[in-house]
């Protein structure tokens, strides 16, 4: 039994997603947990080089989390063969760069999605890490979130039949900034700084779909900016550039039929932030982030429309929880996992930057044609 260290230059890692689950919750937990076992028996401890543009801040950061390691010098980190893979949590705009160049030294990839924010450059990577032969990997959180695996342990057992249809509703009120702090970055809200729900939100039902339900076959895709003015992080106004709520409808090769509204101007009537109703023949299910509930055809009620009278049904309790029975792991730090074991040990990882990066930017690039031109697009395959 053998303990391995290898070396992971993390960048962007200052920032929400990057600090919050990338380092603390995955790297930190991996760390203090002794490390990922790997088949063999032999331990892999992650050794993180946090890299960004601000000293103090890096410092700060490593030193909260007992990282020894931290650098404002990319190519520096790069040129270090110790250093084996690059993971980039910046934001998407600045993500292509970084990655060409961590590819260009031979590092394997792991990364935020979405990859790019167009087709193009999201293929772009792709190509040149299979080219390279490097290793890769996207982030696809959502695959790991406990509601959605109980939902997948529902879909495998057959619990709905023939699955005719799913909703999705995603979204939340974020605040403009103005007599409350927003609760996102505000580039989210400016296009030309990689912003925008459907950018954002696509990269995730594409991945979400095609594990769960069937491959998207064809979209159709009405944006809005339903908020056209924020406050960024100095208190300043600024036009609200990007879509701020997407109205999705998806066919997908199965027949089966997905709508998906994403929206950050809307207030939470639902179970969750996130909440997926899927109806089939058999049986129903609604999933949040953690929770799962099922309504079997047995147990449907049988409402009539009648206005005239005070509504007889308490429909919320007519559905029964799907048991936990599993201890669900950050879904984060799972993929981190699964990612350093097909980086040393060749264990699979099915989400590489064609399947888990480019697949989900078509899917926004196609989302955003399709709100353009008022119009059902259709999903082609895309070649490397
Ligand atoms: N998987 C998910 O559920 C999920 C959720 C939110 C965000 N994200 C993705 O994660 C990425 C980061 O999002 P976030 O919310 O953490 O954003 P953030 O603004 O909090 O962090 C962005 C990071 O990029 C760095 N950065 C910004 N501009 C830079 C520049 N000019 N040069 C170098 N570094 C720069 C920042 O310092 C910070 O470390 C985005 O691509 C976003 O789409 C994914």
């Amino acid at each position: 039994m053998t303990e391995h260290k290898i070396g992971i230059i993390m960048n962007g890692v200052t920032g929400r997603m990057g600090t919050n689950q990338h380092l603390i919750r995955s790297i930190k937990a991996i760390r203090e947990q002794g490390g990922v076992l790997l088949k063999n028996e032999d331990t892999l401890i992650p050794d993180p080089i946090l890299v960004g543009r601000n000293e103090k801040k890096l410092k700060a950061l490593a030193d909260a989390h007992g990282i020894e390691r931290y650098s404002t010098d990319l190519e520096a980190a790069l040129a270090d063969d110790y250093n084996e893979i690059y993971f980039d949590s910046q934001t998407t705009v600045r993500r292509a760069e970084s990655i060409k160049k961590a590819i260009a030294a031979g590092k394997h990839i792991y990364c935020e999605k979405p990859t790019a924010t167009n087709l193009e450059g999201s293929v772009e990577l792709a190509r040149l890490a299979r080219e390279a032969g490097v290793k890769n990997g996207v982030v696809q959180d959502k695959l790991f979130l406990p509601g959605l695996l109980k939902l997948k342990r529902l879909i495998d057992a057959g619990f709905f039949g023939e699955i005719l249809s799913v909703r999705m509703e995603f979204g939340y009120w974020v605040f403009e900034g103005d007599w409350q702090k927003g609760q996102r970055p505000s580039w989210n809200y400016r296009k030309e700084d990689g912003g925008g729900i459907i950018v954002d939100m696509f990269a995730h039902w594409r991945y979400v779909i095609d594990n769960l339900f069937g491959n998207v076959k064809s979209v159709s895709c009405l944006g809005a900016t339903h908020i056209p003015e924020r406050v960024d992080e100095n208190g300043e106004r600024y036009k609200a550039t990007a879509d701020d709520a997407a109205y999705g409808t998806f066919e997908l090769e199965n027949g089966i039929i997905v709508q998906a509204n994403s929206s950050w101007a809307v207030r939470v009537n639902r179970d969750d932030l996130l909440t997926i109703q899927v109806d089939g023949t058999e049986g129903s299910a609604v999933a949040g982030l953690r929770d799962c509930k099922v309504q079997h055809r047995v147990n449907t009620p049988k409402p009539t429309w009648n206005p005239d009278i005070e509504n007889p049904f308490d429909f919320q309790t007519q559905w029964q929880e799907v048991p936990t029975n599993d201890v669900f792991d950050n879904g984060f730090k799972v993929q981190w996992e699964l990612f350093l074991k097909h980086v040393v040990a060749d264990e699979a990882f099915p989400w590489d930057l064609l399947e888990g990066g480019a697949k989900g930017t078509q899917l926004s690039d196609l989302g955003l044609k399709s709100w353009q031109e008022r119009r059902w697009i259709d999903v082609p395959d895309i070649k490397l």
